[in-house]
């Protein structure tokens, strides 16, 4: 495993293990738990995704049975919109996250959009990072122009920005924006979400066999290799070992370079953070039912 060093001086791990779309909680529960024995130490949930339980009751399991300390692992959790509309609904949403997971700390927690006030929520996240409830604080899906507004107003600078970055985009001017800033980019997506069907693509299958590795082991690769936090998601076993198994082999330059060149320059999924309609599904997803 290999870690990059955020601006609070905090390491984080390059590759970690995601939990969106598993609502299941006794399925995520064991996932995480099994992500965590397998050797994975950042754990990436949401209020949104509705398991900060789950994942808290794997974190405390995994500790019981001796596998590591809270101390080596790295659980972030993110803000949802409907949190952002103030500073007191900011607070209250970390203090629920917290509650949920039974955590006494985040090592990150992201305001999830750059919806509704996330200048009055950043002051409520800024305070609980003081407090030493988030140990760092960062953003999601925040793009070049409203990133660089965000960074050139806040006190405390973004220590992380996640955002969709797999080959079939690759987002370089978010990339350089961050770099500007010293804020840390987290991909997700980074096995392009179950789009794009890298899986059948034979050029990469070839590649992937050059190295005696898998498509997801080579799309994972790309990513760190390019200095990117990557954070798969399966609840598969043996796809949850493979994913973790990218740490002994190098992409050459040209090979990094065939996988760029399959950006297609937009996203291909559902979340089309510029279309209105997208932005009025966020604001309509109740997480207090
Ligand atoms: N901040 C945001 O707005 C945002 C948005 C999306 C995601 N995320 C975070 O990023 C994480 C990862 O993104 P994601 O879950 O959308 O996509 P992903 O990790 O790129 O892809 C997950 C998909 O790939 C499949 N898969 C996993 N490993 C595989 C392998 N080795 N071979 C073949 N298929 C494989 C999974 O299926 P199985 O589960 O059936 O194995 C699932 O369908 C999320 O879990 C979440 O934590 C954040």
């Amino acid at each position: 495993m290999e870690y990059v060093t955020l601006n609070t001086g905090a390491k984080m791990p390059m590759e970690g293990f995601g939990v969106f779309r598993v609502p299941d909680k006794a399925e995520c529960e064991e996932m995480v738990y099994q992500a965590i024995r397998i050797g994975y130490r950042l754990i990436d949930t949401a209020a949104v995704y509705t398991n900060e339980d789950a994942v808290g009751k794997a974190v405390s399991r995994a500790i019981k049975d001796g596998i590591c300390t809270r101390k080596d692992l790295f659980i972030t959790s993110k803000l949802w919109v409907q949190d952002m509309a103030s500073y007191e609904t900011a607070k209250q949403g970390i203090e629920n996250s917290l509650k949920k997971s039974g955590l006494d700390y985040f090592d990150l927690y992201l305001e999830h959009q750059a919806l509704n006030d996330y200048f009055s929520a950043w002051r409520a996240m800024e305070d609980a990072f003081h407090e030493g409830k988030l140990k760092a604080i960062g953003v999601s899906n925040f793009y070049p122009n409203i990133l660089t507004n965000f960074c050139e107003t806040v006190k405390v600078i973004p220590a992380v920005n996640q955002i969709e970055l797999h080959p079939y985009y690759t987002q370089e001017a978010a990339l350089e924006t961050m770099k500007y800033y010293h804020v840390v980019p987290e991909a997700w997506a980074p096995l392009g979400g179950g789009r794009y069907n890298p899986f059948e693509d034979a050029d990469i299958q070839a590649m992937a066999a050059a190295h005696h590795k898998s498509v997801g082991q080579v799309l994972l690769r790309w990513g760190v290799q390019r200095g990117t936090v990557v954070i798969p998601k399966s609840t598969h076993l043996e796809r949850i070992q493979e994913n973790f198994e990218i740490w002994d082999f190098t992409l050459s330059e040209e090979e990094m370079k065939q996988l760029s060149a399959l950006d297609m320059g937009y996203s291909g999924t559902r979340a089309k953070h510029f279309d209105p309609e997208f932005v009025r599904g966020c604001f309509a997803q109740n997480i207090h039912g």
